[in-house]
């Protein structure tokens, strides 16, 4: 019999998979996807292009890239059912998250048999698709049809504003996506892992994963880290409001990390972004107010959680970048989605090739010796 080995809880340091899509390094502060150092990414790809290298391992030759694009645009129509459930969605006035999760569900409709690559294709395709209808919808207006002449960002934009967005906001969209495409064995990326495991299929894997991202401790800390920024509205408020915080035992959003213990270093990348983009804008106001609301968190953090090495992360820094492309806070999470579709999608192929199912133990501690007593009885 093998001896039960010591339970982690939240399974900190564990080794649940082997993957070549990204690493982390927590106290390097480094994270490469698929080979390449972050830094050298987040600027330059395109989306596609990130895609198409966590699926192949490679980056595309321009006639590869041109195709894919084409293949892409040809999935990221909506059914009529998948418009359907959005509207029913919007009457209900669901969270934009919980219309995801419900609208990919609908991806299984009409297809035939099971095809991981159609559907990741699909997935893909359809989320900034999907988000977009359903933010239009739930405000009164009609979706707009994705256009085929544009990329996968520049078509989120179109489609949630109806103009072509200029080259500053798609590359600073196409950063932020390119940043959080893939991160290791996140909480999402596991649990689409798990379910693809079992020999589920991809749909499946990714409605569960977005259930996972949902939550405040994984994707859903953005939106708070904005309102927080904007509670404390001056530089001079920020060491009053956070003190208070900390003292009342609240997290401050947007830091500490299970896996970082240094800077997150997607948190560098985004803030270079923000900057750039609100320095074009005219108006740095915000960007400056989170720098300086950031300063004052960290000094506060190690005064009240003295060795717990708490840095700024990820998501710090997304609702700066996405405030400033115009996003509404409501779809930051739903953003992320959008992104890490691309990865959780990677994993499921991964998992699929090595074709054992995840199933790990637990450590029993209830009693043993109870006795069955009729309903009557009890
Ligand atoms: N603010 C204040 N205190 C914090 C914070 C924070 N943001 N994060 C951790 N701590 C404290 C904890 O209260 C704990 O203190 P204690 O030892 O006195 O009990 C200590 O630091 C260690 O915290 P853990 O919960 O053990 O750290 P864990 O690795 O489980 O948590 C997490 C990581 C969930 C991200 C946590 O730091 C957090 O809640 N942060 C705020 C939410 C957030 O920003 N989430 C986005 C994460 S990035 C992503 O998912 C893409």
């Amino acid at each position: 019999m093998l001896a039960e080995a010591a339970f982690k809880p939240g399974l900190e340091g564990v080794v649940a998979a082997e993957t070549r899509l990204s690493s982390v390094d927590g106290q390097a502060g480094e994270l490469v996807i698929a080979g390449f150092l972050l830094e050298e990414l987040a600027g330059n790809a395109t989306f596609e292009e990130m895609v198409y290298l966590l699926w192949h391992d490679r980056l595309p030759a321009a006639g590869e890239l041109a195709d894919f694009r084409v293949r892409l645009a040809a999935e990221h129509h909506l059914p009529p059912a998948t418009l359907a459930l959005l509207d029913a969605a919007a009457r209900d006035k669901a969270a934009a998250m919980d219309a995801l999760r419900m609208a990919a569900s609908t991806l299984s409709l009409g297809r035939e048999g099971d095809n991981a690559e159609r559907d990741a294709l699909k997935l893909v395709a359809c989320f900034p698709t999907i988000v977009a209808a359903y933010w239009r919808r739930l405000n009164g207006q009609m979706p707009i049809e994705p256009r085929a002449d544009l990329g996968h960002a520049a078509n989120y934009l179109y489609m949630l504003t109806g103009s072509v967005p200029d080259a500053a906001h798609v590359r600073g969209l196409e950063t932020y996506l390119n940043t959080v495409v893939d991160h290791g064995l996140n909480a999402s990326t596991f649990t689409a892992r798990v379910i693809i495991s079992t020999g589920s299929d991809m749909i499946s894997a990714v409605v569960g994963a977005l259930g996972a991202l949902k939550g405040p401790l994984h994707g859903g800390a953005p939106g708070p880290a904005l309102d927080m920024v904007f509670e404390i509205g001056d530089p001079a408020n920020a060491e009053a409001v956070l003190r208070r915080k900390l003292e009342a035992g609240e997290r401050l959003m947007g830091f500490g990390h299970r896996v970082y213990k240094v800077r997150d270093p997607r948190a560098d990348v985004l803030a270079a972004a923000a900057e750039r983009m609100f320095h074009d804008s005219g108006d740095t106001a915000l960007y400056d107010l989170s720098r300086q609301v950031e300063q004052v968190a960290l000094r506060l953090l190690e005064a009240y959680k003295p060795g717990r090495n708490l840095q700024t992360n990820v998501e710090f820094y997304t609702a700066l970048v996405l405030h400033g492309l115009g996003l509404p806070v409501e779809l930051f999470t739903p953003t992320f989605a959008i992104s890490r579709v691309g990865g959780w999608t990677a994993h499921c192929f991964e998992q699929i090739s090595v074709g054992r199912i995840i199933r790990p133990q637990s450590a029993y501690t209830g009693s043993k010796t109870r006795r069955w007593l009729p309903v009557e009885s009890r």
